[in-house]
């Protein structure tokens, strides 16, 4: 098979803004205890967090980290998790069934967050709290006023303000597992209240509305609509989540699920102007796709989980090849739509449908979504160029006109990095690349395998990688293959 990409590096979809590679650490499972954080492990640093998990972290690059939550935050007082560690209170997490003995929050998670050289991005609970302890919590983070909360975190060793830019109004109100579910309207209400409130306390702020809590969400576009009307003025972004799967084992469907990903993107950006135009604004809300990934291979074996336990190993999806594909294709789009999405958080990064693996108290793994990750967060800075590709499709139960090839060119400054995956099962694709004349190819990755289904695991952490590809005359994309080709200027 053959595929034509066209490029013209004046034509540009726009700036990537690297918090595009956020990622996300709930209070849930093992992501904090025994994730991040082990006081006991060999590798503990002072604060007990773990080191061996920071670099893999750092290696990364995720510019922001979205915490505590999740569904946890919906059920989560910020005040059990400050002060004195000997008088945090240890209590019944209702999001995930288990007990949270608050060791770790705000105070030592923001330290971590700056350990691994990246920013926090706050969700406050609007389940069961509301405006005011929205308020004091920005109060705490962010000011430097002789004031109670502020004096608060002076007292309780911190005398610089965290510095929290980025704040989401709750976490999936829409949804009726989350813990003070609400109506659409309940939700505006609040949000826009509590956005007032917080913006008052630290005009700085960037804010976050809850979007549906997906695309097949009967409350989605009703929702935002309804949202944005009210909260237009105080809302700088609109969150949007989805979980991508494939439990029926069809590959060719499961490789075209950024499809999804894509429409549900344009859709929400339409809602986004729609209000616009309404208002009469001059403002564009951007999206923060701030959870997103694949889940569903703990799906059956988190039913078995007891309740009430710390720390219980849940949503330990563990990923295939094909996964990583599918990663791969995600990040392209959410680079196709750089213009809009100005945040996108991999939900989420250590043990909990995550890229990291630890075993507490042994040794730390990557898995196979963490290559294209990196690769692309690394690699993928600059500016989205507008990437034609010209190829075949192919049609599967849920999806039309698959094309076989999805590809994004990134202007990184001093050269280009495009990045492409292979959908087809068995044909290898030549490449014909137009408007590269000035660049020369200097490096070739691919990730694939002939097993779909291999995974690495702790035994054979590194039985899926990537490897280097030989640089001959033509670029040959294997079936079924993540590729990231660099070229420089000649
Ligand atoms: O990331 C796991 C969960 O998925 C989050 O807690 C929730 O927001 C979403 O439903």
């Amino acid at each position: 098979m053959k595929a034509k990409i066209t490029i013209n590096t004046s034509n540009i979809i726009g700036d990537i803004d690297p918090r595009i590679y956020g990622s996300f650490i709930e209070h849930l499972g093992r992501a904090v205890y025994g994730g991040i954080y082990e006081p006991s492990h060999e590798s503990a640093d002072d604060m007990g967090f773990r080191k061996d998990v920071m670099e893999l972290v750092k290696t990364l690059n995720v510019p922001v980290v979205r915490y505590p939550g999740g569904n946890f935050v919906s059920n989560y007082n910020w005040e059990d998790g400050i002060g004195d560690r000997a008088k945090r209170p240890r209590k019944l997490e209702l999001a995930w069934n288990s007990i949270e003995t608050n060791e770790i929050g705000v105070d030592e998670f923001q330290e971590w967050v700056k350990r691994a050289g990246s920013e926090l991005m706050m969700a406050v609970n609007l389940g069961t709290r509301g405006a005011e302890d929205a308020r004091n919590l920005v109060e705490y983070c962010n000011l430097e006023t002789d004031t109670y909360y502020a004096d608060l975190r002076r007292k309780n060793g911190f005398e610089k303000p965290f510095g929290v830019k980025l704040w989401c109004l709750g976490n999936e109100m829409d949804g009726d597992w989350q813990i003070g579910h609400k109506t659409a309207q309940e939700y505006a209400r609040l949000a826009c209240e509590t956005a007032k409130l917080m913006k008052l306390t630290d005009p700085t702020i960037e804010l976050v509305a809850c979007g549906s809590s997906g695309p097949l969400m009967p409350t989605f576009g009703e929702w935002e609509r309804t949202v944005l009307r009210e909260c237009y003025d105080h809302v700088d972004y609109v969150s949007m989540h989805s979980y991508y799967g494939n439990p029926d084992n069809d590959t060719a469907d499961f490789l075209a699920s950024s499809m999804d990903m894509e429409q549900f993107i344009i859709d929400t950006a339409k809602i986004c102007d729609e209000i616009k135009e309404e208002k009469k604004s001059d403002k564009d809300i951007m999206l923060s796709f701030d959870e997103w990934n694949i889940w569903f291979h703990s799906n059956e074996q988190d039913k078995k989980i007891e309740h009430w336990q710390v720390a219980p190993p849940l949503l330990e999806d563990i990923y295939n090849v094909e996964d990583a594909l599918v990663v791969g294709c995600l990040l392209i789009t959410l680079l196709r739509h750089c213009d809009r999405v100005k945040i996108a958080c991999l939900a989420q990064l250590v043990n909990v449908i995550a890229p990291i693996m630890t075993e507490t108290g042994g040794r730390t793994w990557v898995q196979t979504i963490y290559y294209p990750f990196l690769y692309s967060s690394v690699n993928g800075r600059g500016k989205a160029l507008r990437t034609v590709c010209e190829c075949g499709t192919y049609n599967t139960k849920n999806h039309s006109n698959v094309p076989f090839i999805e590809s994004i060119t990134v202007d990184n400054g001093s050269g280009i990095t495009l990045f492409a995956v292979n959908r087809s099962s068995d044909e290898s694709c030549e490449l014909e690349l137009s408007g590269f004349e000035a660049y020369r190819l200097v490096s070739h990755t691919v990730l694939t395998n002939d097993d779909m289904k291999l995974c690495n695991s702790v035994n054979e952490p590194d039985a899926v990688a990537p490897v280097q590809q030989e640089i001959s005359g033509d670029i040959i994309l294997a079936p079924r293959s993540w590729n990231m080709l660099k070229f420089t200027l000649k």
